[in-house]
């Protein structure tokens, strides 16, 4: 079912390898922008009456870091505007140092039940180093806050001077602390972050040293009950990200505010990244999509391959045929020849090996042609 996703652009301070759509210095336009996604969202919602949706994601930038009632608002929005079905699953991101009790009782009662928070690792010296705004006691509050609810972990792999016993402290701080998701990213090195320059000086883990960060904290993540579902995603059972799930079976999603994208009646569209035109733009009454794009049918079916490849789930060919009417492994032959030995078939489902899934995209270059 489709999803909602909804992007909150503040931070009260930039972390040195982010290269998302946020921005320090402008949290007084909060108040302005919050205003302008609920105008977004009631436009959108008249041309998507009759869908019903089943996940709302409030990503960022940093969500916590508004004043809670405009969360509040912008939930109570969404559902009197868009249909959602009987218990959506509706998530909000969060930053340890910009939480407290009341934030998250206003949450709850705005319908939000799943948080995800940043953690990143349980090394307070790298967490310093790489631009954070809490420690990991912080982390631990905020745990302690959300005890009982479903809530994630974002931990990262390859900062500097990370060892493996730092990836087995931060797992154990998200899981002893009751996580019930983690999703463990390899640090993406982007060019006009300030931690690109120590990339370049060759200060960062390399990409072996990163891969043996994962092998290992896939093994501590299985002893201690998350299943990988996706390359990134662990969970405990029954707590997979259905929001997550959604984009990657290529559902539809509509994407509220700056920078956000939309996959909507086959075209996929982004907004501006530029705040002050975003607002104008939905002063004004238009949508301020900067790139639309029909999806060709050649793009859909990579885009199902290649997402499939992505979970666990792999691949299935009846969908597939369902789908596109023709075979996956026809319309892939050249690929799925080459990559045959990294993949593993089980009656109609075709995915990548277990032992493979970390080195998916070098497998996935081959389905690019
Ligand atoms: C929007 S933030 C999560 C919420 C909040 N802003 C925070 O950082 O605590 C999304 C997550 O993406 C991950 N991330 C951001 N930039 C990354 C990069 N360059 N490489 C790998 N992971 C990155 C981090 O783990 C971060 O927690
Ligand atoms: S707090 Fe989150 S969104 Fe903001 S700069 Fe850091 S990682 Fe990026």
């Amino acid at each position: 079912m489709p999803g909602i996703y909804v992007h909150i652009p503040f931070c009260k301070h930039k972390c040195t390898y982010c290269d998302f759509t946020s921005f320090p210095n402008r949290l007084n336009f909060a108040e302005a922008y919050m205003a302008c996604l609920m105008k977004e969202a009631e436009m959108r919602a008249k041309e998507l009456e009759k869908i019903t949706f089943d996940t709302v994601y409030i990503g960022g930038g940093t969500p916590s870091v508004v004043d809670p009632k405009y969360i509040y608002a912008l939930m109570a929005k969404i559902v009197k505007s868009f249909h959602l079905s009987k218990d959506p699953e509706v998530t909000i991101e969060m930053n340890p140092g910009t939480v407290d009790a009341e934030k998250i009782q206003i949450y709850k009662r705005a319908g939000i039940n799943r948080f995800s928070v940043g953690l990143q690792t349980a090394n307070d010296r790298q967490l310093e180093e790489i631009g954070r705004i809490h420690n990991s006691k912080d982390f631990v509050a905020c745990a302690e806050l959300l005890r009982g609810e479903n809530f994630s972990a974002d931990i990262m792999l390859g900062l500097k001077g990370q060892t493996k016993e730092d990836v087995a402290a931060t797992i154990a701080l998200a899981d002893e602390n009751g996580a019930t998701h983690v999703s463990m990213y390899a640090l993406t090195p982007e060019d006009g972050t300030p931690i690109y320059t120590d990339y370049l000086n060759g200060e960062l883990p390399d990409g072996d040293e990163v891969a043996a960060l994962y092998d290992y904290g896939y093994e501590l993540l299985k002893k201690r009950g998350y299943m990988r579902y996706e390359v990134s995603n662990f969970c405990k059972p029954g707590f997979g990200s259905r929001h997550n799930l959604n984009y990657w079976k290529r559902g539809e999603y509509i994407g509220l505010g700056v920078s956000a994208s939309s996959f909507f009646f086959g075209k996929r569209f982004t907004n501006t990244f530029d705040l002050d035109e975003y607002m104008k733009c939905i002063l004004s009454g238009h949508y301020p999509v900067i790139e639309s794009e029909e999806v060709s049918e050649k793009d859909a079916k990579f885009e199902f391959v290649m997402l499939g490849l992505r979970t666990v789930f792999g691949i299935s060919a009846a969908a597939y045929k369902k789908q596109f009417k023709s075979d996956w492994k026809e319309d892939f032959k050249g690929a799925y020849e080459k990559t045959k030995t990294y993949l593993e078939e089980a009656g109609d489902i075709t995915k990548i090996k277990d032992e493979y899934l970390y080195v998916q995209n070098q497998i996935l270059t081959e389905y690019m042609e």
